[in-house]
């Protein structure tokens, strides 16, 4: 099948042609993602970045990507909007369908009108997306009108609608102002501003607001739901921080080296984390409840090296209820209550785990297991080894996989984030 030609620079919003053309009905899911892989070619090899993931998001619905540094969110959302970085990185595998296009298919023109028009970008820096040298009033009236048909006074008329709707004071004459000329918090506004001009269908905020200081920070936040809530804007906020995504959205998926590893809506992650990581995630950040004044436990050891190819479960390495089947076979993601009926978007969503062998709602609280008499399965040689390398031990030191601390019996590597293992009279 031939590309389409490509739409008319200021085409209406909706495009049947390209649709139909691409052959797939706009029923259905705003975005459908099925076994995205994206992959990096490098001088040290492939980096295993995305590992075949799926989900879906409603229109109007906010979904969180949560997990460390390096799991795969922000790639995640390069890949769905092809902006990888070339020519290093490539969709390896997998669709992705935007309100009923399949955006691996599209040409690049087609891509270039859908960015900004219907799906918007913001992240951690605004001076990525605003030009420092234009003006406010430049980059709004010219970006409106790049897409829509609209005359020049319409166009300014709404970037003043829009800078006053995110706070901005005295919108007609801060639209003069250079982008240096506000301050970090204001910044971001103005990135919310531009970002929201042409009413998106879908914003993807990439750690929107780490640069900023906290009490900013929650301002620019609640700015972001509130008017994406009011414009029906379905929401893709990336974060490292579960705490911000708990007030912010209403599903959640757990990134870990490339694969979602637990998703659920917001309130049921938090009400019973079921993945050894997520409950490493919650014990390592400060909870709002008063009831739990309990020490921060950061994750011990660091994600795998996603040059080598996953094998196994990718969090085994570092987590203390791992049996000897994590090492070798990588879980699917399934629901927490077998045989339920798999619901992947909206407020019945079903809560799923890729996890051999699940903390208990007890273990998920104690961050540890309570089985008496259960220690975490040791690495096959071969893990070992690997251990060795990446940490540049002797195979003998990687084997000592578990160490004395302050606190008791914390394994190395092997462990689940430096979770106490049991007491030592329980393991025997
Ligand atoms: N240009 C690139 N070349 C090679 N590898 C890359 C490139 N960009 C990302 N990666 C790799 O892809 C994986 C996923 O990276 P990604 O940027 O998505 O992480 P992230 O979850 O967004 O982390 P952070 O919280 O630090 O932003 C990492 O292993 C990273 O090293
Ligand atoms: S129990 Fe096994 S499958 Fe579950 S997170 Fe731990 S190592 Fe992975
Ligand atoms: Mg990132």
């Amino acid at each position: 099948m031939t590309a389409p030609a490509m739409r008319p620079e200021r085409a209406g919003r909706t495009a049947p042609m390209a649709r139909r053309t691409h052959g797939i009905a706009p029923a259905g899911p705003l975005l459908k993602v099925e076994d995205l892989v994206v992959r990096f070619s490098t001088h040290e090899g492939t980096v295993h970045a995305v590992n075949g993931i799926s989900f879906e998001l409603e229109s109007g619905e906010t979904l969180g990507l949560v997990g460390e540094s390096g799991c795969g969110k922000s790639v995640t959302n390069l890949a769905i909007m092809r902006l990888l970085p070339k020519p290093a990185g490539r969709i390896a595998g997998g669709r992705v369908e935007f309100d009923g296009l399949d955006l691996v298919r599209l040409s690049e023109n087609e891509m270039r009108d859908l960015r900004g028009k219907e799906v918007a970008m913001i992240f951690q820096d605004p001076m990525t997306s605003l030009n420092p040298v234009l003006t406010i009033e430049e980059q709004m009236v010219e970006t409106i009108r790049a897409h829509r048909k609209v005359t020049r006074a319409e166009a300014r008329a709404r970037s003043i609608e829009l800078l006053g709707m995110v706070g901005i004071p005295k919108p007609e004459t801060r639209l003069r102002s250079h982008p240096h000329q506000f301050s970090g918090g204001m910044r971001q506004r103005v990135m919310i501003a531009m970002a929201l001009s042409l009413e998106p269908k879908l914003m993807i905020a990439d750690e929107p607001t780490t640069a900023l200081d906290v009490t900013i920070q929650a301002q620019v936040l609640e700015l972001l739901r509130d008017l994406t809530d009011r414009l029906g804007t379905a929401v893709i906020l990336i974060t490292h921080d579960l705490g911000v995504v708990a007030g912010m959205t209403q599903r959640i998926n757990v990134m870990y080296a490339g694969f979602i590893v637990e998703t659920a809506t917001t309130a049921d992650l938090f009400a019973q984390p079921s993945h050894p990581y997520t409950v490493g995630l919650l014990h390592s950040i400060p909870r709002l409840d008063a009831e739990r004044h309990e020490p921060l436990i950061p994750i011990e050891g660091a994600p795998p090296d996603q040059r080598r190819s996953p094998t196994g479960c990718p969090f085994a390495p570092r987590c203390a209820w791992r049996l000897p089947v994590c090492w070798t076979d990588n879980p699917p993601l399934s629901p927490i209550v077998a045989g339920t009926r798999v619901v992947l978007t909206g407020p019945d969503t079903t809560h799923r785990i890729a996890c051999h062998n699940p903390p208990t709602p007890e273990e998920a609280t104690a961050g540890m297991p309570l089985r008496p008499g259960f220690i975490a399965a040791p690495p096959p040689g071969v893990v070992v080894d690997e251990l060795a390398a990446t940490l540049d031990l002797s195979p003998a030191a990687a084997e000592e996989v578990v160490i004395m601390t302050d606190e008791g019996p914390v394994s190395t590597a092997a462990s689940a984030g430096g979770l106490p293992l049991p007491p030592e009279d329980d393991q025997r």
